[in-house]
């Protein structure tokens, strides 16, 4: 039993995916047998509802200079994040001399176009990487302090995929409570615990993700911390997300889709323990499939190549064991993890040109939730008889 991040009620786990390895430690062949291990574990807090890991990983062994996700990699995304951009700009970047804030802007693809329109902008990004204005520190009540002593009040603070992976979200909210101007906004995107259930996309769940929002526990959350949850938007990016808008209590009034939301939530019983133990069931058979599968294709001599290096493979790998005996590679288009091997699986990375070049059978789609844009750029592997396989909601060929 542990005790919830936010509230410290007591959180009941529902699932154990067993030991896992850094879900983006891809290593050389010669690391592999020095690879450090967690326990992959998910539980819900039984007072606020906040679905959270069992175990945390000190940010600083997560995020570093050698860091190997790169946000403009999709174009889909690259178009989302500018929209977003032009989104603040319209409505909350319109004062006399705005000021934005990003915590996680990782290679800068949000805040380019904040810059591009001569807005004042700063990251908060410790990897570094930022083709922006950028501060290598992580985010918190320090930090942000800092920030509004030498650059004043922001209108905004923005993060997308962040806000889930710090722990210690007590520290966002009063570094947000530090920086904010008295009506400005913390706004963040995260995956949505409610498409994690409804799709049984179990891989969301590893080490960066430790949190997995529900609107009534951002609610909660916001609360407990002296802030308020003004509003929710359901997103349909990486497997469905929502963006959340907090203010201090009482700075602006709440929309009614933050009811909305909460009614299905209500209505669906998102965190009921019979919830959880059937989305555990599911995974458990989506295990079962995905591993009779693959055995099956082997056995019969067919070529499987995985398809996107992604975090979320780590968990896919490890928990239902799948190495190189049944996915002898994976290409992806980063080009720090070609040469390495994946995390636990040991499964080798290779450039796309490894997949075009000599298409296998059966392409197993790591990055499912970047399906649309993958299928469209792959069609020559369809049209050359290639099949994909797909594992949420459940394991099928397409
Ligand atoms: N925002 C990008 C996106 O949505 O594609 C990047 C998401 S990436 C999963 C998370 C990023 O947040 C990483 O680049 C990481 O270095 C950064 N990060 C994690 N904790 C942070 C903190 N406390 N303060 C600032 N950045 C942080
Ligand atoms: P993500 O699912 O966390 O966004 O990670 C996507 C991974 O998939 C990242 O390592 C880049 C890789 N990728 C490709 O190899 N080809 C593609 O077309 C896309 C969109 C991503
Ligand atoms: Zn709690």
């Amino acid at each position: 039993m542990s005790n919830c991040r936010v509230c410290r009620a007591p959180v009941h786990e529902f699932f154990d995916f067993g030991r896992h390895p850094l879900s983006q430690a891809f290593i050389t062949p010669e690391q592999v047998g020095d690879e450090f291990f967690y326990r992959l574990a998910i539980g819900a807090c039984e007072s606020c509802g906040m679905v959270q890991l069992l175990e945390e990983i000190p940010p600083e062994q997560l995020f570093h200079k050698g860091y190997p996700y790169h946000s403009s990699n999709s174009t889909v995304m690259r178009a989302h994040f500018e929209e977003t951009a032009r989104r603040f700009l319209a409505d909350r970047l319109t004062g006399p001399d705005p000021f934005m804030v990003e915590i996680g802007c990782n290679d800068g693809v949000t805040l380019q176009t904040v810059r591009d329109a001569g807005v004042r902008h700063l990251a908060f990004e410790p990897t570094g990487v930022g083709g922006v204005r950028t501060h290598g520190a992580f985010f918190d009540a320090e930090s942000a302090a800092e920030v509004r002593a030498s650059d004043g009040p922001a209108d905004v603070i923005y993060a997308a995929n962040t806000i889930c992976d710090i722990p210690d979200i007590g520290a966002v909210i009063a570094g947000a409570d530090a920086l904010l101007s008295p009506q400005g906004v913390l706004v963040f995107e995260d995956p949505y615990f409610g498409e994690i259930i409804g799709r049984t996309s179990f891989d969301q769940i590893y080490d960066e993700h430790f949190y997995f929002f529900t609107v009534g526990s951002v609610r909660s959350m916001a609360r407990h911390f002296g802030f308020e949850l003004l509003d929710a938007e359901w997103l349909p990016v990486h497997g469905g997300q929502i963006r959340y808008t907090l203010g201090r209590a009482g700075s602006a009034p709440v929309t009614p889709a933050v009811a909305r939301l909460l009614a299905a939530e209500e209505n669906d019983r998102l965190t009921d323990p019979s919830t959880l133990a059937a989305f555990a069931d599911r995974v458990t058979r989506i295990r079962t499939d995905l591993r009779e599968l693959l055995e099956r294709l082997a056995a019969d001599g067919k070529r499987v190549a995985g398809y996107g290096a992604t975090a979320k493979s780590s968990t896919v790998t490890n928990y239902c064991g799948i190495g190189p005996d049944l996915v002898p590679f994976v290409c992806d288009t980063t080009p720090s993890k070609h040469g390495k091997v994946t995390p636990g699986a040991h499964i080798p990375v290779r450039p796309p040109a490894a997949f075009s070049d000599d298409y296998p059978d059966y392409a197993l789609l790591f990055a499912w939730n970047h399906a649309e844009e993958i299928m469209a750029k792959e069609e020559a592997f369809r049209a050359a008889g290639g099949k994909w396989i797909i594992y949420v909601p459940e394991v099928h060929i397409v």
